[in-house]
């Protein structure tokens, strides 16, 4: 779990599902421009409980982090989404970051404290080295968010990613810490 000012982001239990279910469907709209095109079962109860079982010991094997964002006031409804998945060790010491969040809590600053949370929960608990993000030149809101954060532009990739049909551009950003050492110091 991290926690920050006014956010929880953990990982979804079975009695979130029907959480996730309802923000998915309120949000489809606004959150598919900027995803893959979701599965013919993203909405359905089946689909989500297999989730909630799957991402726990993910996530205990440290492979991931997919998880769901809450504002503290409101401890049951889900405001947002927040992964960190691609986990390499070895020489790269590096993950993965996406997020989204729903559109009528969009402009209250929540994602770009959620991702200065989860990339202090990276480099701090995880002792990863680096914490990469992707997103599309049109993509003006995101972007924002990372500058805020801290990340930097690193390139750009042609075709990069599978975005809702088609293979989008996006700029490469990432973020190092500056003070990694392999064990707690
Ligand atoms: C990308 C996305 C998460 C950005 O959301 P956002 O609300 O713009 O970002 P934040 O939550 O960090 O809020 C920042 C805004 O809140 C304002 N704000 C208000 N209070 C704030 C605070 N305490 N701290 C920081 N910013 C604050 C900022 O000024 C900024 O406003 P602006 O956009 O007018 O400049 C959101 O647009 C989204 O989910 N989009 C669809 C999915 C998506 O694109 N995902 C990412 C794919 S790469």
């Amino acid at each position: 779990m991290i926690e920050t000012q006014r956010l929880i982001i953990r990982l979804a239990e079975v009695a979130d599902v029907q959480e996730i279910i309802r923000y998915y469907g309120e949000n489809r709209e606004h959150l598919q421009p900027f995803s893959p095109t979701y599965p013919p079962d993203f909405l359905d109860e089946a689909a989500w409980l297999e989730q909630v079982r799957i991402r726990l010991p993910e996530f205990a094997s440290g492979a991931g982090f997919r998880a769901f964002v809450f504002a503290r006031d409101l401890p049951n409804r889900i405001i947002g989404n927040l992964n960190l998945t691609q986990v390499h060790r070895g020489p790269f010491q590096s993950c993965v970051l996406g997020y989204n969040l729903a559109a009528d809590e969009q402009g209250k600053g929540y994602m770009t404290e959620a991702v200065r949370g989860a990339v202090a929960f990276a480099f701090e608990t995880w002792r990863l080295h680096r914490v990469a993000a992707d997103y599309m030149p049109r993509n003006t809101r995101s972007g924002a968010v990372l500058e805020r954060c801290g990340f930097k532009v690193e390139g750009n990739a042609p075709a990069y990613l599978l975005i809702n049909g088609r293979w989008e551009e996006h700029v490469l950003t990432a973020i190092i810490n500056p003070s990694w050492t392999r064990t707690a110091p």
